[in-house]
């Protein structure tokens, strides 16, 4: 990222050249502060959800019900782990540290994704993330592949190949839960109430109350509004649903012929804000764990530094 200089006019004309192009912005062009510092914001609280989503899903490897649902877990957990660390790089490119984005996190400047304030209580919990929580992730996420800043977008294409399975292993999941005993559709259908109107927050506030979305747009940061993503997820998952054999938990869902959607209730935008100021259910948790993993792991941090700045061996004449 190069500073403004005394021809700022042009070089903003350039940028604004290649957005309206659609082509991809690189760390190296010259970019409005603004613009640079809108990805830092959202890039960061992206990877910040990657790795704090860990921790809901984490607590459960231990207690899947078989090898196999622990492997495809651990699989599935470690994957965010890796979706973290692309985001983090591409995050980098911007001229930021990881060091100083988890500090920015841990004393509550940056945030991450509302839908991980919420506990996982129940086993049917890990499909219904993975499900629900993860499919509304791939609705965010595929068009953020083309978003202008390249190193954003070129990470997206690896983690939306991911987030697929992540989908699928949730939904398989809960099919074969649906396919068992009551105690278990049940335990389903409760956590499908649970999730579901969390997951449409996930999309951010309506698009009349989003601050950030218009600029992001024209940008092209965004390719999609929040409702309109949020519009897309329902439409995705309401079959899915009904393929299950669970219930959405929203009285006012139907089709609706002539706008060719699902009509659906409104969330509860109060909880969404409360969330977002640090007010969710588990947010001290989530924090207080990612604090003492982060400090755990400062010797490797230090040990791999010191490592990387030991002189070049001598290399004999
Ligand atoms: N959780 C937490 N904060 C949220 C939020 C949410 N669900 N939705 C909005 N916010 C915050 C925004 O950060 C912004 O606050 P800020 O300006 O102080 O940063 C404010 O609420 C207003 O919201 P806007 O809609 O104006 O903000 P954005 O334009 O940034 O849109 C977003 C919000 C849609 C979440 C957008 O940032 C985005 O698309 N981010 C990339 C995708 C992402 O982060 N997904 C998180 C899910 S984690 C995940 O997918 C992991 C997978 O493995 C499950």
């Amino acid at each position: 990222m190069t500073a403004a200089t005394t021809h700022e006019p042009d070089l903003l004309a350039a940028f604004e050249e290649t957005i309206a192009r659609h082509d991809r912005i690189e760390p190296r062009d010259w970019v409005p502060e603004r613009y640079r510092a809108t990805l830092v914001r959202q890039i960061a609280q992206h990877a910040h959800s990657e790795i704090i989503g860990m921790q809901p899903e984490g607590g459960w490897i231990s207690r899947a019900p078989s090898l196999r649902r622990k492997a495809v877990l651990l699989a599935k957990v470690q994957d965010e782990a890796g979706h973290g660390l692309y985001l983090y790089g591409a995050c980098e490119t911007l001229g930021v540290t990881r060091e100083e984005l988890v500090e920015r996190l841990l004393d509550g400047r940056q945030k991450y994704s509302s839908i991980f304030n919420y506990p996982a209580l129940s086993y049917a919990d890990v499909g219904t993330i993975g499900w629900l929580v993860d499919g509304a992730a791939i609705c965010n996420q595929v068009p953020l592949c083309r978003t202008s800043y390249g190193p954003y977008g070129r990470a997206m294409v690896r983690i939306c190949k991911e987030e697929s399975f992540h989908q699928r292993q949730g939904f398989e999941l809960l099919a074969t839960m649906m396919g068992g005993t009551e105690e278990q559709r049940a335990m389903v259908q409760e956590s499908v109430d649970r999730f579901w109107w969390p997951a449409l927050m996930m999309f951010g506030p309506p698009d009349a109350d989003s601050p950030n979305t218009a600029q992001s747009m024209a940008w092209g940061i965004k390719r999609d509004t929040n409702d309109e993503l949020r519009q897309k997820f329902v439409d995705m998952t309401v079959p899915q649903a009904r393929a299950l054999g669970v219930t959405l938990p929203d009285p006012e869902l139907r089709w609706n012929e002539e706008r060719g959607h699902h009509d659906f209730g409104e969330p509860d935008w109060a909880e969404l804000a409360a969330v977002i100021r640090g007010e969710g259910p588990c947010n001290a948790q989530r924090i207080a764990h990612r604090r003492r993993v982060w400090e755990d792991g400062a010797w490797v941090r230090e040990a791999a530094g010191a490592y990387a700045a030991r002189p070049a061996p001598e290399v004999a004449p």
